[in-house]
């Protein structure tokens, strides 16, 4: 008999018949909506192999449910959503889509940041509305980004490809990191900072912090008011990591200028959202490593990590 592999969003035919000679494939029918929590226990119950996306909690109601599970798969890097001490209690391998969303991620990270700079949302939004009337001097006039000082925090394998980026643009690059790394600083020229000394350093701050019990509401009122009047924020990582409401105090009140967000601390947000009300703030809806290329290996690379456990070798990517 087949061995059972439930995948909890629809993914693209195309990709799946790869797999559905050797495994018995089943997978919920949306591919925009979650599936529900109680259709996920029962299906979890007779799956080998779990292919998660971040929206699913990967924790001891479903590591009870799911007894015959041998491996998560989740189609992400980041994996606050996975309880990892209960998975190991339970004695099943956990794998995330490292490397190959890393250029694709940093791409949008710098897109962002341009975009909340050079304010592209408003003038989009000036055209759309029919409010382009003449040119102006300081029409939509915004901050330079050239020879400016990026702050990155959290200098993993994204924020690297971030700080490539930005020494193309001249930029002055300093970050902050658990730990230091020397090749890095050379190769970029970047420069190792504390906290406080970058916070209070950048014309950027880039957060690409992963969400833990230490990292969440790190970005916070105090830290906020200790940025310059002119920073902008930017978030690709993970919507936890920021107090909302510190944050859209300190751009209401002009403690920072603007913010770049591609995250949110409960995701989806609607259009009232208070930081989506706010002309300074460019909002997207986590698409950081949304190109199809890279979705399309993310997904390989879980199918990968899948079929290496299920012929009982060892996953390629396991947390
Ligand atoms: C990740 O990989 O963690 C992204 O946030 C989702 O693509």
């Amino acid at each position: 008999m087949k061995q059972r592999v439930y995948i909890t969003r629809k993914l693209p035919d195309y990709i799946v018949e790869a797999y559905s000679e050797k495994y018995d494939i089943r997978m919920w029918d949306k591919a925009e909506t979650p599936v529900p929590r109680e259709v996920l226990l029962e299906e979890v119950q007779y799956a080998d192999a779990l292919f998660s996306t971040l929206s699913e909690q990967i924790n001891r109601e479903l590591f009870e449910a799911g007894k015959k599970l041998k491996i998560v798969s989740n189609l992400a890097v980041g994996f606050d959503n996975i309880d990892l001490d209960v998975a190991r209690e339970y004695g099943v391998p956990v794998t995330n889509t490292p490397d190959v969303l890393t250029e694709t991620t940093a791409d949008l990270t710098f897109a962002l940041l341009m975009a909340t700079a050079r304010r592209l949302i408003e003038g989009y939004e000036r055209i759309q509305k029919n409010e382009w009337d003449n040119w102006a001097p300081f029409m939509l006039a915004g901050t330079d980004i050239h020879h400016k000082t990026i702050g990155i925090v959290g200098m993993g394998r994204i924020g690297e490809a971030v700080a490539k980026r930005a020494k193309g643009f001249n930029m002055n690059i300093i970050y902050h990191n658990r730990s230091r790394k020397a090749e890095f600083e050379t190769a970029v020229e970047a420069e190792y900072k504390e906290f406080d000394e970058l916070i209070e350093a950048s014309d950027f701050v880039v957060s690409l912090l992963p969400l833990t019990e230490e990292t969440k509401g790190k970005f916070n009122k105090e830290v906020f008011h200790k940025m310059k009047k002119t920073a902008i924020f930017i978030n690709a990582s993970r919507g936890g990591v920021v107090n909302e409401t510190d944050l859209y105090e300190a751009l209401v009140e002009g403690e920072i200028q603007a913010a770049g967000l591609d995250v949110f601390a409960s995701e989806p947000i609607k259009n009232d959202h208070p930081l989506a009300t706010l002309k300074n703030v460019v909002a997207l809806p986590h698409i950081g490593s949304a190109s199809v290329d890279t979705r399309e290996k993310m997904i390989d690379l879980c199918f990968k990590n899948i079929d290496a456990v299920l012929s009982g070798e060892n996953p390629l990517t396991e947390i």
